[in-house]
């Protein structure tokens, strides 16, 4: 085990890991700003600089560029390396604006954090600071340019990761400064990953700006669920209220990446269009009840049916937008209370295809983060999935005549034929988010909660299950959906002891191999393949 020594204390070198990685992962931290473990190192910004002693030279070095080797002796609190530190930190604020009090990034800007901690306390330049200007330079984003420390982070995102290279480095001395190329905007579909390296507060996000102090927001680790790929995210909220999607590092999805269509995603969680209470009755009209009586609308409903013209009257469409434990009660509930009933899963899939950058992150073109989850668990349990054409067709032809739709898609569209088709229903419910064309047309509406407000699980494009976790209360009287589902369930004559959604994924572990052996513990913050990838890849 080749080793080497920062700060005398003995470290294991890990073969393609530089200096400032190798010495972060072990609780020795190193102050920096161009690096970032997904972008190149240039080592423009000179803040990582140690001292380093190897093969009988000794000097100092940027760590994001040398290489641990064998007997090197490392130091990072020498000094010579305070006395750098403190130079490029004075240095970096010879020009720049005292305006943290009115700057987003502060709270989390690594150019204030930095001067509390190796700054100097004042400054000694008693010139004029260059004023840049501030520029609007995307449809997301704002450029405060006297902010910037030229980490070039962003051009190199640009450069690597986009490969759209919209951004570059003009001018020289004191004047030298951040800029889109001429006829440019930074308008890529990964451009806030830009504000979000940033490491002050010049490249700031115009939806975020202003809005809240960041010492204000709580932060909750979630799932965007706006395409299948699960990116990782944490959402910082405030009294009940987003205020921003960030990107969560998960090396096995998105890396430390989103996209901007997920990150701007979120306006539907607070949208008047809300679903707040159940509500019985079609039309643009309908009663709101408590939630005691549309269940048994629900039941009553579907018995009726189920009476006069059998099971094979009733169908129901399962959904890709809820969750994996979502689904699982659907599908016991069709295998059980409403036995001999079919159903299918609506597909949701963009024309445009699967969209990949060059630095390998890729958008889905299936805009639903579930697909695979409400495949395996349907075909785990035994219930036979019918074409959703079918079921269209079923309808038109009033063979089926009683429907239970699962929404949850903040963009959900229904084409004239099904339009149609719905309208020749005896019975509708609709289990849903928002007011929409399927919900005007239901006989019950069952109010169900958005990904921020309720815990339980997705399965992303990859068969990797990930947990989103609660941050929000439901609005009005909506629940999780799970929790409806069981009551559903119940109401019908059915078993479902769940007190806790983890109670769900436990029996889901149960009953589907696919998910065997995953709990809520073994899912953990990065989420874990189903059970039959292993197995395939074993
Ligand atoms: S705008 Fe931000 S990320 Fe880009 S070079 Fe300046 S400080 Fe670095
Ligand atoms: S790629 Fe998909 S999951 Fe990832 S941030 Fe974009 S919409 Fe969300
Ligand atoms: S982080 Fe090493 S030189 Fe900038």
């Amino acid at each position: 085990m080749a080793t080497f020594t920062i700060d005398d204390k003995e470290i294991e070198i890990v073969p393609g890991k530089n200096l400032l990685q190798t010495a972060v992962e072990n609780d020795v931290y190193i102050p920096h700003y161009c690096y970032h473990p997904g972008l190149s190192a240039p080592a423009n910004c000179r803040m990582c600089l140690v001292e380093i002693e190897a093969g009988g030279r000794r000097g100092m070095a940027p760590s994001c560029t040398a290489m641990p080797a064998e007997g090197m002796v490392v130091g990072t609190q020498s000094e010579q390396v305070k006395r750098n530190q403190n130079a490029v930190m004075e240095f970096l604020l010879i020009n720049h604006p005292l305006d943290c009090p009115v700057c987003d990034q502060s709270g989390e800007c690594e150019l204030q954090n930095y001067s509390y901690t190796y700054g100097p306390d004042r400054s000694r330049f008693l010139d004029q600071k260059t004023i840049q200007p501030k520029k609007d330079i995307g449809e997301h984003t704002l450029l405060y340019s006297d902010r910037c420390i030229r980490c070039t982070r962003c051009i190199r995102f640009c450069d690597e990761v986009s490969g759209t290279s919209e951004l570059g480095y003009f001018n020289r001395g004191v004047h030298n400064e951040i800029d889109i190329f001429p006829g440019e905007r930074l308008d890529n579909r990964l451009s806030g990953n830009t504000v979000d390296i940033c490491p002050v507060g010049a490249l700031l996000d115009k939806d975020f700006l202003f809005k809240q102090r960041v010492w204000f927001l709580k932060e909750v680790d979630t799932l965007c669920t706006g395409c299948s790929a699960g990116c990782n995210i944490r959402a910082d909220y405030n009294n009940e209220r987003i205020y921003r999607l960030v990107p969560r590092e998960n090396m096995d999805v998105n890396e430390y990446w989103m996209c901007d269509d997920g990150r701007h995603g979120w306006g539907y969680v607070h949208s008047d269009d809300r679903l707040l209470f159940p509500m019985i009755g079609r039309g643009a009209d309908p009663d709101l009840v408590l939630w005691e009586a549309a269940l048994e609308k629900v039941r009553d409903g579907f018995e009726k049916i189920r009476e006069a013209h059998g099971p094979a009257s009733i169908a129901g469409f399962a959904s890709s937008h809820l969750t994996n434990e979502e689904n699982f009660l659907f599908g016991i509930l069709f295998k059980d209370p409403l036995e001999g009933a079919s159903i299918g899963i609506r597909p949701k899939v963009s024309q445009e295809g699967d969209t990949t950058f060059k630095g390998g992150f890729t958008i889905r073109a299936d805009k639903s983060p579930n697909s695979r989850g409400v495949t395996e668990i349907l075909s785990g349990l035994g219930v036979s999935i019918t074409d959703p054409v079918e079921i269209w067709r079923g309808i038109q032809e009033g063979n089926i005549k009683a429907l239970y739709i699962l929404g949850g898609d903040p963009l959900e569209r229904i084409t004239e034929a099904e339009r149609s088709s719905l309208g020749k229903l005896e019975f509708l419910v609709v289990q849903d988010i928002l007011a929409n064309d399927l919900s005007r047309q239901a006989d019950v509406i069952l109010p169900g909660a958005t990904f921020i407000e309720k815990n339980g699980t997705f399965t992303n494009c990859d068969g990797r299950v990930q947990k989103i976790n609660q941050g929000l209360e439901p609005v009005g009287d909506a629940r999780a959906d799970w929790r409806i589902l069981k009551d559903v369930i119940e109401m019908m004559g059915g078993s479902a002891p769940y007190d806790e959604v983890e109670d769900v994924m436990a029996d889901l572990a149960n009953a589907v191999e696919a998910f065997a052996q995953l709990e809520s513990s073994s899912v953990g913050s990065l989420g874990a393949l189903l059970s039959t990838i292993e197995k395939v890849e074993a």
